[in-house]
């Protein structure tokens, strides 16, 4: 991060209003969990709505784990366990299902925000990719 946007985020309503705002109006789906290992929702913007039919406050408290089923691909979702265990960032693609049902293929980065060498929160970008047959 470049100096003056670090000094501006030093007031911490300043930084709170700038990352509700490019949060909220991200073009891509953004969802953070909690850094539990049950890894909790707790934030999902506009965007994720939009692509998975999830309201945000439906997915508040359970785990990304309600866009998997029998499709997805057990092997990259190991990986991403592994790289989460140890506080890696991960990027990666795998089939996950709407609310409705419709799968589709997810691109995610998943990486996480520390706070001196303590993970804080998961933060995920994620985008939907070509669609499956
Ligand atoms: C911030 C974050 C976002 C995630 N987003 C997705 C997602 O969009 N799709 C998905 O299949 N898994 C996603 N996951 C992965 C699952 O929540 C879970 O970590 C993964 O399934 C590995 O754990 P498990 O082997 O216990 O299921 C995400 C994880 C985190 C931390």
């Amino acid at each position: 991060m470049n100096k003056s946007l670090e000094k501006t985020l030093q007031d911490a309503d300043v930084s709170l209003s700038v990352l509700q705002a490019l949060a909220d109006n991200s073009f891509d789906s953004v969802l953070v969990t909690d850094a539990t290992k049950a890894g909790k929702i707790i934030y999902a913007n506009k965007s994720f709505s939009k692509l998975t039919g999830y309201t945000q406050s439906e997915v508040i408290g359970k785990t990304p784990r309600i866009l998997q089923g029998p499709a997805t691909d057990k092997k990259v979702v190991g990986r991403l366990r592994e790289a989460l265990m140890e506080g890696k960032k991960f990027e990666g693609k795998a089939i996950n299902y709407k609310k409705n049902g419709t799968p589709f293929i997810m691109y995610w980065r998943v990486v996480p925000a520390r706070v001196g060498k303590d993970t804080k929160v998961w933060i995920a970008i994620q985008r939907e990719g070509v669609a499956v047959e």
